[in-house]
């Protein structure tokens, strides 16, 4: 394709380290469709022939059909997918092949096609989050009032309900979902016709192939056309953050389904034994969803230190962009699918929870507040008395609703018999009704406006 002016030919590691189309190959039906826009706009303005137009395309139609029906063949000679595809169309139609590649270059080519292929993915991974997003939501209306120790340092702090635990998640879900969103508005320009990098003599309508394509319009530089891969890294950045969430929602799986804890049974499905423990259930999944993230995090750092410093325009260097958004998108799509199926199938032991929530004085807050409340003393004061009823009840291994009147009358007198009333953990949910809040019901009221929001009403 370029050998005019050179007398020798690459040598094998040339050959090798130049080769692309071991990976680039998943880019074909971007290049089809990229390069079939180009040939239509290349005929609509005149500048190849109406006769030669329609030969191309119905040649890259002929070789997107053997693709489709062989795969795309590794000949390392021919550098990438571009020019594989090229040079096969060359000998299905001749000569006129040579005309496809009239005021367009390879750099403005792969921006293109390496754009209409991230941008796919960021409308697969926004799909597939949505999926996750009804999962969770149908979860947590089932158990909008189930409860469950609230925990911070991993210590029972205050009893939540699960319902809201759950939908901590769909929040999570639901900016990573806007990420995607965002970064799809701002990359959804065309780089065709930037050509190499300076834009190119001939009187292309770079309008016409944007729009063919389902971009927005063309992009304003062609030096930032070509050496632009912000839209990979934002990709990247919202597949890292994504699965950031998805790690630490498996990694509460992974706690939850422990024995001490006992809160969920995992699907069987999603699960693995031991070749040696018969008794074993193992959270595969959820602890490969929890490494995985840590590859995609891998995959934005490769990208970000492949771009950084590069001069402008194109260099061969970009050609590494691909590899870390190929591998991390498949690693990110199945981290979705794997944490879609888990909370949709998992069996959530709200007995277990419920008894753990009795656990750790919890409700001991409750004291307090009710002290501040009833009592009129100040949150410090209550803060204290009620640490000198936790002391208390530790040293006879009780809780904090079984020391009796008397022992609780005997740290501060202003206790009455009322407090009871405020220390189950049923009382302690109910009355965290700010907005936002674990009472059940405002659980259920933002179940329910996830539910409009996902269209599930
Ligand atoms: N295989 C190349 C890549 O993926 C295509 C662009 C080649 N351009 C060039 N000037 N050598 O980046």
């Amino acid at each position: 394709m370029w050998g005019g002016r050179f007398a020798g030919g690459p040598s094998a590691i040339m050959r090798e380290i130049n080769a692309s189309i071991p990976f680039d190959k998943a880019l074909w039906r971007q290049d089809i469709a990229a390069s079939k826009a180009h040939v239509d706009m290349l005929g609509a303005q005149g500048i190849v022939s109406a006769e030669d137009a329609a030969l191309i395309a119905d040649g890259l139609d002929k070789v997107a059909a053997e693709y489709e029906a062989n795969g795309v063949p590794e000949n390392w000679d021919l550098e990438d997918i571009h020019m594989t595809t090229e040079s096969r169309l060359a000998e299905l139609i001749g000569p006129a092949a040579g005309r496809l590649h009239t005021a367009r270059s390879r750099n403005d080519q792969v921006a293109t096609d390496f754009r209409l292929w991230v941008r796919d993915a960021m409308d697969q991974a926004e799909l597939g989050l949505k999926q996750l997003q009804v999962a969770l939501v149908s979860r947590a209306g089932e158990h909008a009032a189930s409860i469950m120790p609230g925990f911070t340092h991993l210590q029972t702090a205050q009893p939540v309900t699960l319902g809201h635990h759950l939908m901590a998640y769909y929040e999570m879900i639901g900016r990573d979902r806007s990420r995607f969103a965002d970064a799809r508005v701002r990359m959804n320009r065309s780089p065709l016709g930037a050509a190499a990098l300076a834009g190119t003599g001939f009187p292309i309508d770079r309008f016409r192939t944007a729009e063919a394509l389902g971009f927005d319009g063309p992009t304003d530089n062609s030096l930032d056309s070509v050496s632009d891969r912000d839209f990979a890294l934002d990709y990247l950045m919202a597949a890292a953050q994504c699965s950031l969430h998805l790690s630490r929602l498996a990694e509460e799986f992974i706690i939850w389904a422990s024995q001490p804890f006992g809160f969920v049974t995992l699907p069987d499905s999603l699960s693995t034994g031991s070749s040696i423990m018969p008794q074993k259930k193992n959270p595969d999944a959820a602890e490969l969803v929890r490494g995985h993230s840590g590859r995609i995090a891998g995959c934005l750092t490769a990208l970000m230190i492949t771009m950084k410093g590069l001069p402008l325009a194109y260099s061969k260097d970009m050609q590494d962009d691909k590899p870390p958004v190929f591998e991390a998108a498949s690693l990110l799509a199945l981290s979705i699918a794997a944490m879609t199926g888990m909370v949709a199938e998992a069996k959530f032991r709200t007995d277990r929870m419920r008894a753990a929530a009795e656990l750790g004085y919890a409700t001991a807050t409750d004291l307090a507040d009710w002290l501040v409340r009833q009592a009129n003393i100040p949150f410090r004061e209550a803060h204290h008395i009620t640490g000198s009823a936790v002391k208390l009840a530790e040293s006879r291994g009780i809780a904090l609703d079984q020391l009796s009147i008397d022992d609780l009358k005997a740290i501060d007198q202003r206790i009455d018999d009322r407090v009871y009333a405020a220390l189950s953990v049923e009382a302690s949910v109910a009355a965290r009704c700010s907005h936002g809040g674990t009472a059940p019901d405002e659980v259920r009221k933002r179940v329910a406006q996830a539910r409009v929001a996902l269209g599930l009403e």
